[in-house]
């Protein structure tokens, strides 16, 4: 059946009439309740109902399924309908007067669709407009031949052009000669109204004109250089109908054949960067045009590729950690998945691609490019630059940021070759370290999957857990594990001379502390250390807190550690027991932990393929179960309970 396209108003008054309460009710027995009805819901399988109608809301929503919507939706959901063919039924049913769409609203419809078509028209014409002012130009061209190093042929390649320095040149030529409306090259975003008086002016006025496409060639937007020192450097079209900066690659219509031969993309940031890439024959190249790449933006260029390779190549002197993640935007949730194969190039001494390529051939590029580390790597060399690791801040600052990294890796075997891999350069040359290093890293990304501040671990908890002598009800979430952390830094920060055998043991038993509140102040207390050259007489405890007064956030939940009460005291004066029993805690926390994670691993492997890692990571896993073992019968012995 050819469905006529409905009025507008029809539709409405559909909805105006037909009653949820009277459309439904018709196919399920509803009873009423408060100002609702309930009833069984008929999208899913269900025993007790919760299927409810608001005939207040005019909508339906079921608490099983989660199905909802008005009562359109409903028969279109429960009939499997289209809309037109609903809303036809229904407006027959409710005796609604059918109307169509007249002529001229079908004309304005169309009207809409050729819009697009008049936009790419006014567009073409004004890049032919700004080619043809470039040639007469002499200082543009000029500017392109000797100071940018273009080619005639390259510069024709991408239709650079130059926008005449009057104020309505492209205004004349579009409006008074070729008659387009004035609308029309408003909404191309070439001209804006005089803010005083009646009248446009050109949106782009001396500059060298470079052409932004879509797939297809077609010109969809313009991006103006001065070739003077004029704000801002580059003036790009506005978003129009066609236009989205976001959305858009610059140099992908001229790109996409390079990308499929050379199976990879070259993203670059500059759209100077991207000409000189394709004019030295590299013509896989695209320039995200200045922004952070979106998803939508990586998909579109790798629909070339098979192997999915992306290298980003942006400027190096704005470099540092944030620039690259501001870069790389959301595309890190496809490199952690893999699906895309990111790698990152810094060109060296900060130059830009098109810098390079003034003084070094296209070889040598590709040689930068097939060098170019992968982002992870980039991301961990990053965390270690300026750090020295043999100081404890600095180790400690970089393991925290490489975990974080390394959590989100979503391929165990990937993941397990990067925790060997940051445990090497943890372990600075020193091979014996490095299993403890990997059991260190393996620990810590456990514990933030089980997120001890939310979902403490209680499983290590004792029936002491709650014996609590000052009577104030402690929130019940407060594990033995945290409370063993707390007395640990406790101990630290309240008795002098037990601090060099603490940090002894900590440094001995490799401990990390699973509250993240903890490990802000070991962290901190580590810098105030480093600050009075381990003096471990010195008043920590005010350094301390002025160290603390900057992070008003994480200070809150370790404050209450600065002072001692009288419960806190007697802990404090049996300060040996104390840490050692602490500390048992701590390890039986943190064996724990790696085991679940090891047997999680090896239960993932399947025995028959990978026969080799399934049995090594049940022998790990078995390892650390003896350990626990030995553990918690030391614990037994153990004079104290906490
Ligand atoms: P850069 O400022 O890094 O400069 O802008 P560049 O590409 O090296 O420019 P040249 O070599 O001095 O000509 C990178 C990109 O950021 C966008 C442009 O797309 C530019 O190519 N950008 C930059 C703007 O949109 N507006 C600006 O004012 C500056
Ligand atoms: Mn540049």
């Amino acid at each position: 059946m050819q469905i006529p396209r409905l009025h507008p108003d029809t539709v409405e008054e559909v909805r105006q009439r037909a009653d949820i309460y009277d459309v439904v009710s018709e196919y399920v027995v509803l009873r009423k309740r408060g100002k609702d009805y309930v009833g069984l819901c008929p999208f899913h399988d269900e025993k007790s109902p919760s299927f409810t109608v608001s005939p207040n809301k005019q909508m339906y929503y079921c608490f099983g399924c989660q199905a909802a919507g008005n009562s359109i939706k409903f028969m279109m959901d429960l009939q499997k309908r289209s809309f037109s063919e609903v809303v036809l039924d229904l407006a027959r049913r409710y005796q609604i007067s059918i109307q169509t769409l007249a002529p001229e609203q079908r004309q304005e419809l169309e009207r809409q669709i050729s819009l697009r078509e008049q936009l790419h028209q006014v567009l073409a014409l004004s890049a032919q407009f700004y080619q043809h002012a470039l040639k007469n130009s002499g200082g543009a061209l000029e500017y392109l031949r000797s100071k940018r190093k273009l080619s005639d042929e390259i510069i024709q390649q991408f239709g650079l052009g130059y926008a005449p320095a009057g104020w309505e040149t492209l205004y004349r030529y579009l409006v008074e000669d070729k008659r387009y409306p004035v609308q029309l090259v408003e909404k191309a975003g070439l001209i804006k109204p005089r803010k005083e008086g009646s009248g446009y002016y050109d949106v782009f006025r001396d500059r060298i004109m470079i052409p932004i496409r879509d797939i297809m060639g077609r010109v969809i937007a313009f991006g103006g250089r001065t070739m003077g020192d004029e704000q801002p450097k580059y003036l790009n079209s506005p978003e129009t109908e066609l236009f989205s900066k976001g959305k858009n690659l610059f140099g992908l219509d001229a790109a996409k054949n390079g990308i499929s031969q050379f199976d990879s993309v070259v993203v670059v940031e500059g759209y100077f960067d991207a000409i000189a890439l394709h004019a030295a024959g590299i013509n896989n190249a695209v320039a995200s045009l200045g922004t952070a790449l979106s998803i939508e933006q990586v998909k579109l260029a790798l629909r070339y590729t098979e192997s999915k390779q992306l290298v980003l190549n942006f400027d190096a002197d704005k470099a540092g950690t944030s620039a690259a993640e501001r870069a790389i935007g959301e595309i890190a949730d496809l490199a952690y998945r893999g699906e895309v194969q990111l790698k990152i190039l810094n060109i060296p001494d900060g130059k830009d691609a098109d810098e390079y390529l003034h003084t070094h051939t296209s070889e040598e590029y590709k040689q930068l490019l097939t060098q170019a580390p992968l982002w992870l790597d980039w991301q961990i060399q990053q965390t270690i630059k300026d750090k020295d690791l043999k100081q404890a801040t600095d180790y400690q600052q970089a393991s925290q940021q490489i975990v974080k990294l390394l959590k989100n890796i979503v391929n165990p075997d990937t993941r397990t070759y990067y925790i060997t891999y940051c445990a090497e350069i943890l372990s600075l040359g020193n091979a014996q370290l490095v299993p403890l290093r990997i059991e260190n890293l393996v620990t810590q990304i456990a514990s933030l999957f089980t997120a001890p501040t939310k979902n403490p671990i209680n499983r290590i908890s004792t029936p002491s857990i709650n014996k609590d002598t000052s009577g104030a009800s402690k929130p019940a979430t407060t594990s033995v594990l945290e409370k063993a952390e707390a007395l640990l830094l406790r101990i630290f920060l309240h008795c002098p001379g037990q601090r060099q055998h603490i940090v002894d043991i900590i440094d001995k038993h490799d401990l990390q502390f699973s509250y993240s509140h903890h490990r802000f102040l070991w962290q901190k207390i580590l810098r105030v250390l480093e600050e009075v050259s381990d003096d471990y007489d010195y008043n920590v405890v005010s350094k301390l807190q002025d160290a603390c007064l900057e992070y008003p956030e994480e200070t809150v939940s370790v404050s209450h550690m600065f002072h001692l009460t009288p419960i806190t005291k007697t802990d404090i004066l049996r300060s040996p027991q104390v840490i050692q029993t602490a500390v048992a805690y701590i390890e039986i926390a943190m064996c724990e932990k790696r085991m679940q994670y090891y047997k999680q691993l090896w239960q993932e492997i399947d025995p028959q393929v990978e026969p080799e890692r399934h049995d090594y990571y049940y022998q790990v896993y078995y390892e650390e179960k003896m350990k626990l073992r030995e553990l918690e019968k030391q614990r037994q012995f153990s004079i104290l309970d906490l």
